[in-house]
C-alpha cells in the first residue's frame, strides 16, 4: 500500500471512530426537544438555551420550511445537524415529535447506529414511545434510556424501570440513580463510582449548566440535601439494586438487548452530562452494513456483502427525500447517510439503480440554521444533495478505490399504513398535476399509493403511517402542483401485507385486499380486533406488519 493510500485509510480509521450517529425518541412532550438543546449547550454549540429550532412558538425556527408548519409551530421534517461534544463528531437524526408521525421518522431511524429514548417520570412508556421502540428493534440497536422531568412529581423509579422492562421487552439497568425526586430532586449517583453528584442552579431559566458538587455516595452528608431522609432511602434502594437489579454489559447493550437507564431534567439540566458522557462512551461508532449484490439488470442474486465502514469505497444510500424545503428554489433534497469511504465534494458516484455515474451537486450538511456546503464527510455522516428526480428512497451510490460490481443496501422497511383516503381532484383539468404530485410524493415516501386488487387501473387510494400526512399531502398538491383537492376518508384502520396466495385468504367482509407500489398484496382492516380475527381464520397465511 502507498503511504497516501494507508494514510487516507487511517484518516477514515480514525473519523470513523470517533463519530456516533443517533436519534433521540419520545412520546410527544417526554422532553426531546429539551435534551437535544442541552446538548448543543453542553458541546458549546449554543450558549444559551432556548434557541433551538423546532422549539414551539419559535417562528424563526430553520425546520420550519413549509407555511403550514409555520402555522402550527412545529416541525413536520426530520433533519440533520452535526456538530462536536468533546472529541466526538455527533450527528443528530431529528424525528419529529409530534403527535403524529410518518414513515420518514421509521426511515430516518435506519440511518442511526444507537437511540436516546426520552420517558417522562411521571407518565411512563406511552404509545408513540413503544411504536419507535418497535422501530429500533427491528435493527437491534443499542438504545439509552433516559428518565426525564424528575424535577416533577414522579412515579417511582424502580416501577418506571419494571414497566420499560414489561412494555418494551427490554432489560433495563440503571446506570446512575436519582436524589429525591419532585422538587427533591437534587441529583444522581453513579452506580458504578458510587459517586454522588449534586445540582445547584447557576442561571436564571435554566440557561446555562448548573453548579456540580460531588462526593463518594457513602462520605455525603445527609445536611447537603433538602430532605436529610432522602440519603438514606436513596443509600437502601442501591442497595437493593444492587442485589436484585440487572447487570449492565456493553455486549448486552450493543445488541440492544439492554437498555441503560439514566434519571434527570432535561429543563434544569440535572443529571445531563453524565447522560452525555455514558452516551460518547459507549455509544457504538458506524458499523458494518449489508447489501445485496445484482446482476447488471438489478435482480437480485441471492448473494450479499458486508461493508465495513472503513472500506476505502465510499458509500451511501438515500433514507429521506425532501422536496421545496426552500420555497424560493423548489428544490428537493435527498437525504444520504454514509455507510463506508470518504466523500469528497463533487465527487462523481456510480449510481447503482440507475447504473449510471453522477456527480453529487451541493452536498450540504445539515445544521441547525442553514445549510452549509461541505467539502468531506465519513460514515455515519449525514449529507444533503439537490437531486431533480435523481434518487428514491433506498437508492445506493458509491465511488473510489475498491469499487465492487453491483450491489444494493437493504431495502428499508415499510410500515402498516394506519390512514387511508381516496384522493380526488376538485378541478378534472387537474388531474396531471394530482397524478404527478401523487408519484412525487409517494417516491419522497410521504405517502404510499395502493390500488385495488381486482382492478388495479382505478384510480388509487392513498395510505400513511399517520394522519398528518393526508394534510401535508393536500397543501403540497395544491401548493407546488396546483391541484386543488378532495380527500375522502376510508373507514379502515390498519392494514398488514399478505404472505400467501390471495386466492385462498378468509376476507372478514368488511376488510379490502389491494396493491402496494411493488404489486405486493396487502389487507385493509377496519379494526385491530378484525385483523386479529383474520390471523385466526387463515393460519396458513401471515399478515405481517413491517415489509
Ligand atoms: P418534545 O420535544 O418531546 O415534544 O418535548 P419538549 O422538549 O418540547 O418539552 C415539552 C415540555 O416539557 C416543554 O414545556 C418543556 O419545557 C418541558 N420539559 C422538558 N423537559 C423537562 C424537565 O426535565 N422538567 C420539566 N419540569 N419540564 C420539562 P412547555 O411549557 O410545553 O414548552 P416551553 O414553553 O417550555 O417551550
Amino acid at each position: 500500500m502507498s503511504t497516501d493510500v494507508q494514510a487516507v485509510a487511517a484518516r477514515i480509521a480514525h473519523e470513523t471512530a470517533r463519530r456516533r450517529t443517533f436519534a433521540i425518541i419520545s412520546h410527544p412532550d417526554a422532553g426531546k426537544t429539551t435534551l437535544t438543546e442541552k446538548l448543543l449547550l453542553y458541546s458549546g454549540m449554543i450558549r444559551t438555551a432556548g434557541m433551538v429550532a423546532g422549539r414551539k412558538g419559535n417562528k424563526a425556527a430553520a425546520s420550519d420550511w413549509m407555511g403550514m408548519e409555520q402555522e402550527r409551530g412545529i416541525s413536520i421534517t426530520a433533519s440533520a445537524m452535526q456538530f462536536r461534544y468533546k472529541n466526538t463528531v455527533i450527528n443528530i437524526l431529528d424525528t419529529p415529535g409530534h403527535q403524529d408521525f410518518s414513515e420518514d421518522t421509521y426511515r430516518t431511524l435506519t440511518a442511526a447506529d444507537s437511540v436516546i429514548m426520552v420517558i417522562d417520570a411521571a407518565k411512563g412508556v406511552e404509545a408513540q414511545t413503544r411504536k419507535l421502540f418497535d422501530a429500533c428493534r427491528l435493527r437491534s440497536i443499542p438504545v439509552f434510556t433516559l428518565v426525564n422531568k424528575m424535577d416533577q412529581p414522579a412515579r417511582d423509579p424502580i416501577d418506571l424501570m419494571a414497566e420499560v422492562e414489561e412494555v418494551l421487552g427490554i432489560q433495563a439497568s440503571a446506570l446512575d440513580w436519582p436524589i429525591g425526586r419532585g422538587r427533591e430532586f437534587q441529583g444522581v449517583v453513579d452506580r458504578k463510582t458510587k459517586v454522588a453528584y449534586l445540582y445547584t442552579k447557576s442561571a436564571k431559566g435554566n440557561a446555562a449548566k448548573p453548579d456540580v458538587f460531588s462526593a463518594p455516595l457513602d462520605e455525603l452528608e445527609a445536611s447537603r440535601l433538602h430532605d436529610p431522609d432522602t440519603l438514606a432511602s436513596v443509600r437502601d434502594e442501591i442497595e437493593l439494586l444492587e442485589a436484585a437489579g440487572n447487570p449492565f454489559s456493553v455486549e448486552e447493550f450493543l445488541a440492544g438487548r439492554v437498555t441503560p437507564v439514566f434519571f434527570g431534567s432535561a429543563l434544569t439540566n440535572f443529571g445531563i452530562e453524565p447522560l452525555f458522557d455514558a452516551f460518547i462512551e459507549l455509544a457504538p461508532p458506524p458499523s458494518a452494513r449489508v447489501a445485496d449484490v445484482v446482476d447488471g439488470d438489478g435482480g437480485d442474486t441471492n448473494d450479499e456483502i458486508t461493508i465495513e465502514p472503513t472500506d476505502s469505497m465510499f458509500s451511501a444510500y438515500v433514507f429521506k427525500i425532501q422536496a421545496n424545503m426552500d420555497p424560493r428554489h423548489r428544490d428537493c433534497l435527498a437525504f444520504l447517510r454514509i455507510n463506508s469511504g470518504q466523500f469528497e465534494k463533487d465527487m462523481n458516484v456510480k449510481h447503482h439503480r440507475i447504473g449510471k455515474k453522477i456527480r453529487l451537486a451541493r452536498p450540504h450538511s445539515l445544521m441547525v440554521a442553514e445549510r452549509d456546503t461541505i467539502e468531506e464527510a465519513f460514515p455515519g455522516d449525514i449529507i444533503g444533495v439537490i437531486s431533480p428526480g435523481t434518487f428514491r428512497i433506498g437508492d445506493t451510490i458509491s465511488a473510489g478505490a475498491g469499487t465492487r460490481g453491483d450491489f444494493r443496501f437493504k431495502r428499508l422497511p415499510q410500515f402498516q399504513p394506519e390512514h387511508f383516503a381516496r384522493v380526488m381532484p376538485r378541478d378534472v383539468g387537474k388531474r396531471k398535476g394530482l397524478d404527478k404530485g401523487l408519484v412525487q410524493l409517494s417516491t419522497e415516501g410521504a405517502i404510499q399509493i395502493l390500488r385495488e386488487w381486482s382492478d388495479p387501473g382505478a384510480f388509487p387510494f392513498v395510505a400513511a403511517v399517520g394522519r398528518l400526512q393526508f394534510e401535508v399531502l393536500q397543501y403540497r398538491l395544491e401548493d407546488e402542483y396546483g391541484a386543488k383537492t378532495q380527500l375522502d376518508m376510508l373507514p379502515f384502520q390498519c392494514s398488514a401485507w399478505l404472505m400467501g396466495k390471495v386466492d385462498t385468504f378468509k376476507k372478514p367482509t368488511s376488510a379490502k385486499i389491494v396493491r402496494d407500489e411493488f404489486d405486493r398484496p396487502m389487507v385493509l382492516f377496519t379494526s385491530v380486533w378484525e385483523k386479529n380475527y383474520a390471523r385466526d381464520q387463515n393460519p396458513d397465511h401471515e399478515l405481517v406488519d413491517h415489509a
